[in-house]
């Protein structure tokens, strides 16, 4: 992909997938129409995403602010997602996908709790491909939540106070065991972050593409890969120093 040798592929890709509603809009549907498509999206992406070789997929899914939509958008979300969960249990054991959370993932109704516990505990052994949900995710909560585990740590003597650092204290983040993302993508032309893994993607490189989510696919997927050979990823050194690999 780069003139300058082999294409690299980013270990972790995080989405923020938008533009459902204004997709079902533009076409006189529904928003929940917009929302169905963007599961086959996400079916799509993450096949996608395997055939590639990307070890880690991360999907804000459900926001912690998306609570206050209309009641019938969250129903159907919920719905979605449990649908989602029963039709792809079989997928993620073929291929061998471990599915992980993120967020405060408690408060979702009790059948979406079941069938997420369901499927992690049948991918938890594997170890090649994870696809994270950030469920009930904000990354202001779970800055709040690790802070009151480091806390409860210094306490009672697990941590000590002198020896914080980030190593230490990203340990008690939502993300302990994910590596950070290498690229994060967001759809729908929108220019924010909106509370995502705001700390975790510190480095990440990031693409805004235009494209409503019921509409990405695998070459959009693979155009943003290709985006993401181009740059230079410096983490603060000069371009000098990447090249000699001091
Ligand atoms: C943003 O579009 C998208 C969401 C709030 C939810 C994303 C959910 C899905 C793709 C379906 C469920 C996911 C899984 C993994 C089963 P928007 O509604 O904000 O779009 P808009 O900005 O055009 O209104």
């Amino acid at each position: 992909m780069t003139s300058s040798g082999p294409a690299k592929v980013p270990q972790h890709i995080a989405i923020i997938m938008d533009g459902n509603g204004r997709w079902a809009k533009q076409r006189g549907l529904p928003r929940l129409e917009g929302h169905r498509r963007g599961v086959e999206s996400v079916r799509t992406v993450t096949n996608a995403a395997r055939e590639l070789g990307i070890r880690y997929i991360t999907l804000y899914a459900f926001s912690a602010e998306n609570w206050n939509r209309p009641a019938e958008e969250v129903s159907g979300l919920m719905g979605l997602l449990d649908f989602f969960l029963k039709r792809e249990l079989n997928t993620f054991i073929k291929d061998r996908v471990r599915l992980l959370t993120i967020g405060r993932t408690s408060a979702l109704p009790a059948g979406v709790q079941r069938e997420l516990n369901r499927v992690i505990e049948a991918t938890k052994d594997f170890t090649d491909r994870t696809l994270v949900l950030a469920l009930n995710y904000g990354s202001r909560t779970e800055v709040a939540d690790a802070a009151q585990a480091y806390a409860a740590a210094v306490q009672d003597g697990r941590e000590k106070l002198e020896d914080s650092s980030w190593d230490r204290f990203s340990r008690y983040l939502y993300t302990a065991e994910i590596p950070e993302p290498d690229l994060l993508i967001r759809t729908s032309g929108e220019l924010r972050m909106s509370n995502f893994l705001l700390l975790q993607c510190a480095y990440a490189e990031m693409v805004f593409t235009p494209v409503l989510w019921p509409d990405f696919g695998k070459a959009d997927l693979a155009a943003a890969i290709e985006d993401y050979n181009k740059r230079e990823r410096r983490y603060g050194l000069t371009t000098e120093q990447i090249k000699s690999g001091s």
